[in-house]
């Protein structure tokens, strides 16, 4: 059985007191839930949130971390500095980090290496835009970003992979992907993890779709046959929404 996952995406929202507000709040709501639920949150917030959920059963995510464990990098964090805090997964490839930050696939594999080393388990996003979707590549685009990105790990490794499909015309636009938009490239995904790793692996990748889901759509969205869970943007800033779709 595949794990079900819903991992929140806070991205650069709230401040301290909210967040651990909101997190509270969480942890007070999902009780024994048989999903795994993770909240990714800015670093600042990394330590605290650390603190507040040791022992619970709700995981904190980085939503990024650098590809050197340490050294001359202003501003930046590492994977190791992430581990230490008791951090569970680090998402990576967040389509805003790739258009804002100019992430590509070959700086993606350095991250996941240098994550997965700190055994951070790796929540790794990927998408197309809507015109390559209007050309129709976007089964081969998200089949390279996957290829380019994780596919140099073994498939032990590749246990510690959660994927994120998150089409960029629906993240934050309130326009989602159609349950079967979103079915037939999970469904495709599953068969590239497929044919390079078998049948167990294939099976046993969780498959997250993100991009708008809500309260509203995240039963239709979950119920489909690859779809294992949702990561969530603006609907995991509230406690009740996020909560719901969890439920979902
Ligand atoms: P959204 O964001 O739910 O606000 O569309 C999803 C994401 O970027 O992870």
């Amino acid at each position: 059985m595949r794990k079900q996952i819903v991992a929140g995406n806070w991205k650069m929202n709230k401040n301290l007191q909210q967040g651990k507000e909101l997190c509270s709040s969480i942890m007070s709501q999902i009780g024994e839930s048989n999903r795994e639920v993770i909240i990714g949150v800015p670093y600042i917030h990394l330590a605290s949130l650390a603190e507040l959920t040791k022992g619970t059963a709700l995981k904190i995510a980085a939503q990024n971390c650098h590809h050197e464990l340490s050294g001359a990098y202003t501003g930046e964090i590492s994977a190791a500095m992430l581990a230490d805090l008791g951090i569970d997964y680090a998402i990576i490839g967040h389509s805003e980090r790739r258009s804002y930050n100019g992430e590509n696939n070959a700086l993606l594999v350095k991250k996941v290496d240098s994550a997965l080393s700190q055994n951070l388990k790796v929540i790794y996003c990927c998408g197309e835009t809507i015109e390559e979707r209007r050309l129709g590549d976007h089964f081969n685009l998200v089949e390279n970003q996957i290829q380019e990105g994780i596919f140099h790990l073994s498939a032990d490794v590749m246990k510690n992979i959660v994927i994120a499909y998150e089409p960029i015309w629906a993240i934050g636009t309130g326009e989602t992907a159609t349950s079967s938009q979103a079915q037939e490239i999970h469904s495709h995904i599953r068969k590239v993890i497929y044919k390079k790793y078998g049948p167990d692996l294939a099976e046993s990748t969780s498959i997250l779709y993100g991009g708008s889901c809500k309260p509203s759509n995240a039963k239709e969205l979950f119920s489909q046959k690859d779809i294992d869970g949702g990561l969530i943007g603006g609907a995991s800033l509230k406690a009740e929404d996020f909560i719901s779709i969890i439920k979902a």
